[in-house]
């Protein structure tokens, strides 16, 4: 079997917000006690956006101190930026020469980032997928924390991985590379894990605070609409208090939250802050307005992310500790790294 290793990144691309930390980031830290973890700021990947940004470095920086200040420990597991190692690149290359056109093509968030004008988007933009999935296999992953916005991606790594261990399985088996793995009913012999993403909990897909239907982003042009990682206290609570909500009390079962997506949103959030399920969320607070969860939610929101934030400023500060932890972090993937693409250049005969 595979060794249990969990993979995860975030794009170097705006402030962080809550839901990256609790979608996200919340879990790359609750995975470190149980997993061998490598938490990655993927720069490569923020190309696909934009070519040119003025502060890309620092941009780095500043998630890598978010990681640390949230509590990853980067001498027990692996923090880097992806362009110190030049791998995740050349194993992208060969997943582009594995992947077919037409499953780029269908993922939702081409489709949503691309816009109408397809024919125009960067070549990398319809190749993330593939760039992702050489982020996980490069270290033969087995577990991905992500938000469930990425389900598709992690879908078509597994698909990446299959067909790799399939158009090469006599090369696999001939270099005796493989590892047995199930499939379904089947036992496979394969060089690529087929790697489960950990996707749930209340906060797999924190929404937009003014709109209940989209989801929280970066990317977003109204600020409201999200909490950062690096919001004061006033500015948490003014965009708590002024979240989009409808007029009716919290319900006091789960079912209550049908149809009202921005009250859901708030009670995911309250749960993903203090741990809870959403139902115990409810039995504390049903029956009441929300002139009474607002405020609740407001301070729980402060009191969790006020030390993150300071201990994130803190840790900026000190450039050249989190330059050395990158260092450090790029040159241990970069011999795992190696490992890895050594094996792939001889089953592919390169
Ligand atoms: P963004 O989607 O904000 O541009 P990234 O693509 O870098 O940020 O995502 C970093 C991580 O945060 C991913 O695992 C993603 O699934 C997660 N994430 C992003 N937005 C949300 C959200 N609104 N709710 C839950 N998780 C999210
Ligand atoms: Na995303």
């Amino acid at each position: 079997a595979f060794k249990p290793l969990v993979f995860s990144g975030v794009q170097p691309t705006g402030n962080l917000h809550l839901g990256n930390y609790l979608g996200a980031i919340k879990k790359f830290v609750a995975l470190q006690d149980t997993s061998d973890c490598i938490y990655c700021v993927v720069d490569l990947h923020s190309l696909t956006a934009q070519l040119v940004y003025d502060d890309l470095a620092d941009q780095t920086r500043s998630i890598t101190a978010a990681f640390l200040a949230s509590g990853i420990d980067p001498k027990k597991h692996i923090v880097f930026n992806q362009s110190r190692v030049m791998q995740h690149a050349e194993l992208a290359w060969i997943f582009n020469c594995v992947a077919r056109i037409g499953w780029m093509n269908r993922m939702t968030q081409f489709k949503d980032k691309a816009g109408k004008d397809r024919e125009n988007a960067s070549l990398g933009l319809l190749a993330y997928p593939s760039l992702m999935a050489a982020d996980i296999l490069l270290y033969r992953a087995t577990h991905v924390p992500v938000g469930e916005d990425q389900k598709q991606h992690l879908e078509l790594t597994r698909d990446i991985a299959q067909k790799f261990n399939n158009d090469f399985s006599d090369r696999i088996a001939r270099l005796g590379v493989g590892v047995e793995m199930q499939v379904g009913e089947e036992t496979v012999n394969g060089y690529f894990p087929l790697t489960e993403p950990v996707i749930g909990g209340p906060a797999a897909r924190i929404m937009s605070l003014r709109d209940g239907l989209k989801k929280m982003s970066k990317s977003d042009p109204s600020d409201l609409s999200r909490i950062n990682l690096t919001d004061d206290a006033d500015a948490i609570s003014k965009k708590i208090r002024k979240a989009k909500t409808d007029p009716e009390a919290l319900p006091g079962e789960l079912d209550g939250l049908a149809g009202r997506p921005e009250a859901e949103n708030l009670v995911g959030i309250y749960a993903g802050l203090a741990e809870m399920s959403k139902e115990a969320v409810l039995q504390e607070f049903g029956g009441q307005q929300f002139s009474v969860f607002k405020p609740a939610l407001a301070d729980l929101a402060v009191e969790r992310l006020a030390p993150v934030a300071s201990e994130m400023r803190r840790i900026s500060g000190d450039r050249a500790y989190v330059d050395a932890v990158l260092k450090d972090g790029g040159e241990r993937a970069g011999v795992l790294a190696e490992t890895t693409m050594k094996t792939v250049r001889d089953i592919i005969g390169l």
